[in-house]
């Protein structure tokens, strides 16, 4: 997380937030004193804060110049979205500027998803308490005579919509392509020349996800998948329907926007500088607490939420709880679980899976092919090529597999590579799935393998460093030595 707030200079946001926190911002004591929320309860929050401040300024950006400013939101949860919007007009002083969200507010996601952060969604919706939320919160910023609702599906009110109206439009609705696909083609009729059509939750292009993943996935319906070649998470649906509709967009951080130009629709030439959080959302950013049983914990209002360092800064993998002893309870039992549970396959990336099992993580090469590491003449083999290995956490694999790709292209193949990792990963999909992990008493072996493998690498490393140094690629010694530090801890 703290990679965006230095990205986009969002520091002084985090600092405002720290002073709103102190309220103990909880949904109750927002209701009670007229205050928006955003908080952790209901999962009123959708998006990593960022996105707002990337709304903001394209919103700023898009409406200064125009008359009024008429906006339309497909999909509004709690507000969060239409409040940035009715920010934007009221700072601009547009009180003339109108935004009509439409939301159905009804089951969301599929019984079959089961992410905690899903079936907080489904329950919110199914006591009615996300539609009252999102009211209590127009009403309490003052909007009620900007924002009108059309409680509906997108695929009957947007149809009904005169042509041409809007000066932006804003699609967070459903995320199944052909729901996207509709609301998209119907923000094409509704938008007027000079407007722009932006979105929420493209985190991938289509171009950079593995075509093959990407069309079982649209195939199965799937919401939010892990793409095996980017090691992105991403929205499929979503992703489909962009790819197909528009030939270029602007993006980031899951936001995305086009303007249309005639008959044209071209990515806006859009300035990131001054970003802010807006105001609304100040108590709903996280505040970075520390680490726990492998996740990361944060402070938010009256209590606390954490996410699994393995995984992508997802809501989908927020688990909340109402204080931090909460918190570490369930993060004892998600760790005990991991200890017992099963291997499973984290990410593919650079030719090699990584794998985690009782609480550690595991790289095999793909080029391996199926291993059964109850074999251990089988595991004793890859141990000793390098072909597997194991490190504390994700990001140590992920750091070391870039290591291995750095070596790689300096010249220097790994002990054991044989030139197949670089095989498209479709290729390598049965072995992914196939990939059974080493147990636990192996890994005295493993670390044995690594200090060979660490001795193998210092000498080829002294022998071309004059030669890499040469070459400016002073950084890839650098990652290598680190990398290699890393191999030298003890279990
Ligand atoms: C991710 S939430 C929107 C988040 C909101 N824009 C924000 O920033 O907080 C998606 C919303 O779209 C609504 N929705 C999903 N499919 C829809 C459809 N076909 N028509 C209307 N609303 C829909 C859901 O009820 C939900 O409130």
């Amino acid at each position: 997380m703290e990679s965006w707030i230095s990205d986009f200079d969002l520091q002084k946001s985090i600092t405002d937030a720290r002073i709103a926190m102190q309220s103990e911002y909880s949904l109750s004591a927002a209701l009670e004193r007229g205050l928006p929320y955003f908080g952790r309860q209901l999962a009123a929050f959708q998006s990593p804060p960022v996105r707002y401040a990337l709304l903001a300024q394209f919103a700023r950006s898009v409406l200064r110049g125009k008359a009024m400013g008429n906006i339309l939101e497909i999909g509004s949860w709690a507000g969060a979205s239409a409040l940035t919007f009715g920010s934007v007009l009221q700072e601009l002083g547009k009180s003339n500027g109108r935004i009509l969200c439409i939301d159905r507010w009804e089951k969301y996601h599929e019984a079959g998803d089961r992410s905690v952060h899903y079936v907080a969604m489904n329950d919110a919706i199914a006591t009615g308490e996300i539609e009252t939320l999102f009211r209590h919160n127009v009403r309490v910023c003052g909007l009620e005579d900007m924002v009108q609702v059309r409680k509906a599906d997108s695929r009957k009110t947007l149809p009904e919509l005169d042509g041409d109206a809007f000066d932006l439009v804003y699609i967070d609705g459903s995320h199944k392509k052909d729901d996207v696909v509709h609301d998209v083609q119907q923000a094409k009729r509704l938008v007027r020349q000079g407007g722009v059509i932006c979105g929420d939750d493209l985190e991938a292009l289509r171009s950079e996800v593995d075509p093959a993943e990407h069309q079982a996935a649209l195939t199965r319906n799937q919401d939010f998948v892990l793409d095996p070649l980017s090691g992105r998470s991403y929205h499929p649906g979503v992703t489909e329907a962009v790819a197909a509709l528009f030939p270029n967009v602007w993006h980031q951080c899951g936001f995305w926007c086009v303007e249309r130009v005639g008959e044209d629709w071209k990515p806006p030439a859009l300035h990131l500088d001054n970003l802010e959080i807006p105001f609304h959302l100040r108590h709903a950013v996280e505040i970075p607490y520390g680490v726990v049983y492998g996740h990361e914990v944060f402070q938010l209002g009256d209590g606390f939420v954490a996410y699994p360092m393995d995984g992508p800064y997802w809501f989908q993998n927020r688990i909340a709880g109402g204080c931090l002893e909460e918190i570490v309870v369930l993060l004892e039992a998600i760790d005990h679980m991991e200890q017992t549970r099963a291997p499973r396959l984290i990410e593919s990336r650079g030719g090699f899976n990584i794998v985690r099992y009782r609480g550690k993580c595991w790289v095999v090469n793909q080029s391996a092919g199926k291993v059964d590491f109850h074999d251990a003449e089988q595991v004793d083999s890859l141990l000793a090529s390098g072909q597997l290995f194991e490190t504390d956490t994700v990001s140590e694999a992920k750091a070391s597999i870039a290591c291995m790709q750095d070596l790689r292209m300096a010249g220097e193949p790994l002990e054991g590579a044989d030139g197949r990792s670089n095989r498209r990963l479709t290729d390598n999909k049965a072995r992914v799935v196939e990939t059974v992990l080493v147990e636990q008493e192996q890994s005295a072996k493993a670390i044995r393998a690594l200090e060979e493998k660490q001795a193998i690498l210092e000498q080829r490393l002294g022998k071309r460093e004059e030669e890499l140094l040469s070459l400016q690629r002073g950084w890839v010694l650098r990652m290598v030595k680190g990398v290699m530090s890393m191999f030298q801890r003890k279990p």
